[in-house]
């Protein structure tokens, strides 16, 4: 992408900057700048692939309930700051670059005052986020770190980062009868039984009740079924997501007890989503040194 702005940001909800993408064939994503948020991916059809809560709460900084928030510089309470997941999600994003089916989006610390943006994580660092949608049913969503400190500098350090797209993806046929493939054999931490860790038996994995689980060193490719209503195969559908750079993904669904307990989310609504994370978590940090970048994407793929 050019660093042209061909595409420019229009108020989303609560007068919140957003980029609608759209492709000549009619997929269309809305990204926000609050969080570099992708809240919607559309089919031509209008149907939702990902998952945003009723009650999503769009006023900053609070984060925004579905979609995929982005989880920078920590995954959960994987670092140094006292709020789960990290500031990104909580942060607002410049665009830098767009054309009508793809965005850029930054954020920088020290940011143009020169002030850092949380003194819990006082590195220097751009993080950018470029969402492309195309017309064969892809989203692709690039996460490149940096470390803007310059290298050779006296007082330029590494510093280290644990990081997720942390996407929540819409259920059709409900909780019931999804399951995600890919992950037979794979250490998982268990995030119910305080990080314990397991191996995966299971060729698929459902959800019996609550499910909150980082994969250790995962592979990249996995698929979310959202499985046809008393196993009916006409109506299943498919999300292949395909990873590269993150070494780790979280499996969680919250089932009813904890849905009651998040106010920005419907008592009932854990049925209709599950979240599948690609992160950079339960297998360790990742350090920068000074002038380095690191790359984590995801690209989705629609089947049905
Ligand atoms: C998941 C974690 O990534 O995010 C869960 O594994 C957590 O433990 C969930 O509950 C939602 O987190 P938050 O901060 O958005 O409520």
């Amino acid at each position: 992408m050019t660093d042209k702005i061909s595409n420019p940001p229009v108020a989303g909800l609560n007068g919140l900057q957003k980029v609608i993408l759209r492709t000549p064939s009619g997929y269309t994503a809305e990204v926000y700048t609050h969080g570099a948020h992708i809240t919607k991916w559309t089919t031509p059809s209008g149907e939702d692939i990902l998952f945003c809560s009723k009650q999503a709460i769009f006023s900053p900084p609070t984060a925004i309930r579905g979609g995929v928030p982005v989880c920078f510089p920590q995954f959960g309470d994987m670092g140094p700051c006292k709020a789960q997941h990290g500031f990104a999600r909580n942060s607002t994003f410049e665009v830098t670059a767009s054309t009508p089916f793809s965005v850029r989006m930054v954020l920088r610390s020290p940011t143009g005052d020169g002030s850092m943006l949380s003194p819990e994580f006082p590195a220097p660092f751009e993080l950018t986020i470029n969402v492309t949608v195309t017309d064969d049913a892809k989203l692709h969503q690039e996460m490149v770190v940096k470390n803007t400190a310059a290298e050779g500098d006296a007082s330029a350090a590494p510093f280290s980062f644990t990081a997720a797209l942390h996407t929540y993806f819409r259920l059709h046929n409900g909780i019931a009868s999804a399951s995600i493939e890919g992950l037979q054999g794979v250490k998982y931490l268990d995030s119910l039984q305080a990080r314990k860790e397991c191996i995966e038996e299971n060729k698929t994995i459902t959800f019996p009740g609550e499910v909150d689980r980082i994969y250790c060193g995962a592979p990249d490719e996995l698929q979310i079924v959202d499985g046809g209503q008393d196993g009916k195969e006409e109506e299943e559908r498919r999300v292949a997501v395909d990873k590269n750079g993150f070494n780790d993904v979280v499996v969680w669904n919250p089932a009813a007890e904890k849905a009651k307990k998040m106010k920005d989310f419907g008592d009932e609504e854990w049925k209709d989503m599950v979240c599948l994370e690609v992160a950079q978590a339960g297998s360790g940090a990742v350090e920068l040194a000074p002038g380095k970048q690191w790359v984590g994407t995801q690209t989705l793929e629609i089947s049905w």
